[in-house]
């Protein structure tokens, strides 16, 4: 069949599809495994997840589906506490603190789940499928991972990023575009130079690397699907696509924001987290506009001033201060359950091939 690929075959799914993994529990158990048991492979995001809850969350999985599924994690970065920066931002972020009436805590002492934990998880567990983003892989790692039979897979802006991905032996490079939806995977150069289109990124990465290539970024159904393959991709990862999806995680002010979001409702910003990432755009980063780019503090550092507010504002209903990520390909979003959006893609990218051979 025309959806049958040298990567399906090495990731042992029968159709060219990965659900993207979203941190922030957007990527339950029920949406991989449902995923999963359509034939594609479910992701699950696990970036913030702590050890525990990450096992947890495999388990689950493991109970829903037999076929293989992914667990993804952040590569971590050097922290930088750029004390000036960051007196500054607090202060710029009180306001909001005021107005949802919670105190704004300290910085924390140590940021984030402890990556040699995370790791530790996805060997004992013995994962099927590994995938990361915001950089590279320690050869210790992949070495285990190896001994497990585990798949890895990495992403890639550019192509001098995923040259530096294949000579870690990866399996698979994901060619994330300008138009993903979440954040920029850029580890090699600033994030701005790193902005290639996925229709201009795919093929020039496939025409470097020996390996295969994954397209992402703004493809929500079959059209995207053949055009990928086309492009020499060798399966699609769609995110936004499962956003608002009845398995989805995603709040609800944010599944219905993503429906009655278009093209034109995304920004590339650093507001929430010190990352370029790109979102729907709202009152937060309207608010935050006067805030010079290089005056917000750096990734995680920025993310852990701003995570409080917006966990409060979710729980006070209040989406105008949600970090809210999406793609551009934000017309073709719906609520149904995940099937649904499995065998829509399919059944459009049957009929735009029927289309093509008449
Ligand atoms: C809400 C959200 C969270 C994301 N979180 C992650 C993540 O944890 N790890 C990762 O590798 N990619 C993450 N991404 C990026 C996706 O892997 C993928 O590149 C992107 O969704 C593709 O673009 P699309 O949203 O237009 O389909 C996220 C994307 C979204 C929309």
């Amino acid at each position: 069949m025309w959806y049958e690929t040298a990567l399906t075959k090495t990731l042992n799914i029968k159709l060219p599809i990965i659900q993207a993994p979203m941190a922030g529990g957007a990527t339950t158990p029920e949406l991989v495994g449902s995923v999963s048991n359509c034939g594609g492979l479910g992701s699950l995001g696990a970036g913030y997840m702590d050890a525990e809850a990450m096992r947890n969350s495999i388990h689950k999985i493991r109970e829903l589906t037999n076929n293989p599924f992914a667990v993804n994690l952040f590569i971590p970065e050097p922290v930088d506490i750029q004390e000036r920066k960051v007196r500054t931002m607090t202060e710029t972020l009180q306001s909001f603190y005021d107005e949802l009436g919670i105190e704004q805590p300290p910085l924390p002492d140590v940021y984030g789940p402890q990556f040699e934990q995370q790791m530790e998880v996805i060997i004992e567990e013995k994962i099927p499928v590994f995938s990361f983003t915001f950089g590279t892989l320690e050869n210790k790692w992949i070495d285990r991972l190896k001994a497990n039979r585990t798949k890895m897979i990495g992403t890639a802006t550019t192509v001098k990023e995923a040259k530096q991905l294949e000579g870690l032996n990866v399996d698979a490079i994901v060619a994330q575009g300008s138009e993903a939806g979440g954040h920029r995977g850029a580890f090699a150069g600033s994030a701005e130079d790193s902005m290639i289109g996925t229709m201009a990124l795919v093929p020039q990465i496939v025409d470097t690397v020996q390996i295969p290539v994954i397209a992402a970024g703004g493809i929500m159904e079959g059209r995207g699907l053949l055009a990928s393959l086309s492009l020499g991709a060798g399966a699609v990862q769609m995110g936004t696509a499962f956003l608002p999806t009845i398995e989805s995680g995603a709040h609800p002010l944010y599944k219905s924001a993503l429906i009655e979001a278009t093209e034109e409702d995304t920004i590339i910003t650093t507001m929430f987290s010190g990352k370029a990432a790109r979102g729907l755009k709202n009152e937060f980063i309207g608010r935050l506009k006067s805030v010079a780019v290089d005056e917000v503090p750096d990734y995680p550092v920025q993310n852990a001033l701003t995570q409080p507010l917006r966990k409060e504002a979710a729980k006070q209903g209040r989406a105008e201060w949600m970090s809210m990520w999406a793609g551009q390909g934000l017309r073709l979003t719906e609520v149904v359950g995940a099937k649904q959006v499995m065998d829509r893609i399919m059944d459009e990218a049957n009929s735009a091939l029927r289309r093509l051979q008449n």
